[in-house]
C-alpha cells in the first residue's frame, strides 16, 4: 500500500487526484482532519489523521512506501525519515533542499540494515535534471564538468510550498560544487547565456538540488544549477545577497512569507511548457549538451515523476540505503513522465 502524507497541501492534493485518475489507491495523509475525510471520500480512497510526531509508526501500519508531500522539508522529514527506518517503510518525497539531502544521506547505513530505499526529491527537483545529469555522463563518461539549466515558458508559477521554501532557505545561502566540495560560490549574480533551443537567453545560477544529488548520481566534481529569471528578480538576488544574514530572524522570513502567492490553476497549468538543458565538459574540451521539454514543472511534472517513482517502488524495484532517482531508475526514468521528450546535440 502507498501513503501519500500531506495529501491536504496545494501539490499533495493534486498528486493524490492523478494517482486516483491513473487507478492507483493512495491512503491519503496528513493533519488535517476535516479536509482530508472530505478528500478521501471525494476520492473513494482510506485517510489517516496523525501529526508528524515521535509515535507514528502504528499509523504506518501495512504502508511499503510512503510518498511524503508535506514541507518545508527541513522542518517535517525527521520523523518520517525515522518511522520509515522503524517499520522497514520505503521513504519518497519531494524535497530539492540541500540540508534535507545532507540529513537524508546520512541514515544511509542503517535504511541499509533495515532494506528501506530513501529517495527524496522525486518531483520537479530534481528528476528532470538527475536524469540528464547521468545521460549526459554516459554520454561522456569522462566529464569533469556538469552545468544543468531549466526555464519554465507559460503563466504557471510556483506552488506555495515552493515559494515558502524558497523562503526558509535564504539564510542557508548559495552553494555550488567545486572540486568534489559542496562550496558557498563569491558574492554577486552570476549569468551565462544558454539555448533551450530558440537561441541564446539569460540564465542566473542558482542554488538546486543538483550540486548534491548530481554528485551522488554522476560522481561529476563540479557542478553548477541555472534559470531564466526576469531582470527585475536577478536585481533582487543581488540585494539578497547582502540582506542574507537578518533572515536567520523567523520572524523576519514570516513576515516574507505572507506575500506568498495561491499555486497556478489547472488551466495556468496546462499552459506552461518546462525546458531543461544540460553540458558536461571534460579537461580535454569534448562537450556533449542534451534538453528535455515536459510539461508544467512544480506540480505536472512533479505528480508525475513523484508517481513513476511510487509505481516502480510497488512493482518491487527498491534498492535500500540512500538514493537520487537517477541512480535508483536510471537516466531514462524521467521519461517514464508523460509528454517528456528528450534530444542530444553538440
Ligand atoms: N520537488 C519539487 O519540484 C517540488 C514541487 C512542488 C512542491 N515541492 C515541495 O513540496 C512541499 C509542499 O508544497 P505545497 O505547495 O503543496 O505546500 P502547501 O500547500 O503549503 O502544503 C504543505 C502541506 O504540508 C503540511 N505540513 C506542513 N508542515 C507540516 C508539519 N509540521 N506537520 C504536518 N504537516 C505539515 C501542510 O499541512 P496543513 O494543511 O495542515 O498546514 C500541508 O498539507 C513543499 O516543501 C515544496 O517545496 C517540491
Amino acid at each position: 500500500m502507498f501513503l501519500l502524507y500531506g495529501a491536504t497541501g496545494f501539490v499533495g492534493e493534486a498528486i493524490a487526484r492523478l494517482a486516483v485518475q491513473s487507478g492507483l489507491r493512495p491512503i491519503l495523509a496528513g493533519r488535517n482532519a476535516g479536509h482530508l475525510a472530505a478528500l478521501a471520500a471525494e476520492l473513494g480512497v482510506e485517510h489517516r489523521v496523525f501529526e508528524l510526531g515521535a509515535n507514528i509508526d502504528a499509523s504506518l501500519d501495512a504502508v511499503k512506501v510512503v510518498l511524503h508531500c508535506a514541507g518545508p522539508y527541513v522542518h517535517t522529514f525527521k520523523p518520517m525519515v525515522e518511522a520509515c527506518l522503524r517499520t522497514r517503510t520505503h521513504y519518497l518525497d519531494l524535497t530539492g533542499e540541500i540540508p534535507v539531502y545532507e540529513g537524508i544521506a546520512a541514515r544511509d547505513s542503517e535504511a541499509k540494515a533495515q532494506g528501506v530505499m530513501l529517495l527524496p526529491g522525486v518531483g520537479f527537483d530534481v528528476v528532470p535534471t538527475d536524469c540528464l545529469a547521468l545521460h549526459l555522463k554516459q554520454r561522456l563518461p569522462s566529464a569533469t564538468r556538469l552545468t544543468l539549466a531549466f526555464r519554465t515558458q507559460g503563466p504557471g508559477g510556483l506552488p506555495p510550498g515552493t515559494q515558502r521554501t524558497m523562503i526558509e532557505l535564504i539564510p542557508y545561502g548559495n552553494r555550488v560544487r567545486r572540486n568534489g566540495r559542496l562550496e558557498v560560490p563569491e558574492r554577486g549574480v552570476t549569468t551565462r547565456m544558454i539555448d533551450f533551443g530558440d537561441g541564446p537567453v539569460v540564465a542566473t545560477r542558482i542554488t538546486w538540488g543538483d550540486v548534491f544529488m548530481a554528485f551522488h548520481s554522476t560522481g561529476i566534481p563540479n557542478i553548477e544549477d541555472y534559470v531564466v529569471l526576469p531582470e527585475s528578480t536577478r536585481r533582487q538576488m543581488a540585494k539578497m545577497d547582502y540582506l542574507r544574514p537578518l533572515f536567520r530572524i523567523p520572524a523576519l522570513r514570516n513576515l516574507l512569507k505572507r506575500g506568498v502567492k495561491p499555486g497556478p490553476s489547472a488551466e495556468k497549468r496546462a499552459r506552461t511548457v518546462t525546458h531543461v538543458w544540460g553540458e558536461v565538459e571534460d579537461d580535454q574540451g569534448r562537450r556533449a549538451r542534451s534538453r528535455l521539454t515536459g510539461p508544467e514543472a512544480g506540480v505536472v511534472w512533479t505528480g508525475r515523476a513523484a508517481l513513476a517513482a511510487v509505481r516502480q517502488v510497488l512493482s518491487g524495484n527498491v534498492s535500500p540505503g540512500f538514493q537520487t532517482p537517477a541512480r535508483a531508475y536510471g537516466a531514462n526514468f524521467v521519461l517514464e513522465c508523460e509528454g517528456v521528450t528528450r534530444e542530444d546535440f553538440d
